[in-house]
């Protein structure tokens, strides 16, 4: 599996602490069936300042890992603030993209409120052949209460990253529902751990991706996790949504938690 978000690096955001902690996170990566880790800081200020850290660090771990014989494929992309989108100028933000082939830029979806230059922003990106994902947007209290906007934002070709927490219901029920909801309607086109050391550890993909096969017995689960990942590092176009089979369990257990 590849994971395409996650806070592995070394005293540098809220995940990891210190290199101790970043190769127990590399050791559970690999233990739980991840073969390429996209380590993914928030950039939440100047990239130029900024950037030059994160790469030191992740040139760091990728050493000790390697020294240490841990066989994980690390590669270096950065979740950013949405607001910096308002703010950077164009280089700026396109320093800030990552993958092999069309530049992706991942961007931290805000928990509450959703500004109003934001889809032209995204629009914007994506005339410049940048790929925007919106990392949990299952999160946002807006998109959870009017799910139709973020609907509209993927079928416009803004990437949907789910993540595990939300999943496994960390996040309380509402961001599990949008989650389930935009899974369903073969409108997350991926699936990512965002795993932080000492919280959220049990947010694994090998559990994220077990908890969609229970509840959607006939999705293909691998899409989310290793084929579209793959498509979108390398710049190819991503598979087409799948969409949950009839009868899943999700289905079932919202008509009974309506009636
Ligand atoms: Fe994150």
């Amino acid at each position: 599996m590849i994971d395409t978000h996650c806070h592995i690096l070394p005293g540098i955001d809220d995940g990891a602490r210190d290199m101790s902690e970043s190769l127990a996170m590399v050791k559970t990566c690999v233990a739980t069936g991840v073969s390429h880790a996209v380590c993914t800081p928030h950039l939440t200020d100047d990239p130029s300042a900024f950037i030059p850290q994160a790469k030191r660090a992740f040139s760091e771990v990728r050493l000790a890992a390697s020294l240490r014989g841990i066989r994980l494929d690390l590669g270096l992309g950065y979740e950013v603030d949405l607001n910096l989108l308002a703010e950077f100028d164009p280089a700026s933000i396109l320093s800030c993209t990552f993958g092999f082939g069309r530049p992706i830029l991942l961007l931290e979806t805000p928990y509450a409120g959703w500004p109003r230059w934001a889809d032209r922003a995204l629009f914007d990106l994506r005339l410049r052949e940048i790929t925007p994902i919106l990392a949990h947007p299952e999160r946002n209290e807006g998109f959870q209460r009017q799910p139709e906007r973020l609907s509209e934002l993927a079928r416009q070709g803004v990437v949907l990253q789910i993540t595990v927490p939300s999943l496994l219901g960390q996040f309380g029920r509402k961001a599990r529902d949008a989650a389930l909801r935009h899974l369903s309607r073969g409108e997350a086109a991926l699936l990512a751990s965002d795993v932080h050391y000492g919280r959220l550890e049990t947010a694994t993909l090998q559990n994220g991706a077990a908890e969609v096969r229970r509840l959607f017995p006939h999705y293909p689960v691998e899409r989310l996790v290793e084929e579209n990942p793959r498509r979108l590092l390398a710049g190819h176009p991503l598979l087409p949504p799948a969409l949950a089979g009839r009868g899943d369990r999700w289905t079932a257990c919202l008509r009974k938690r309506m009636r």
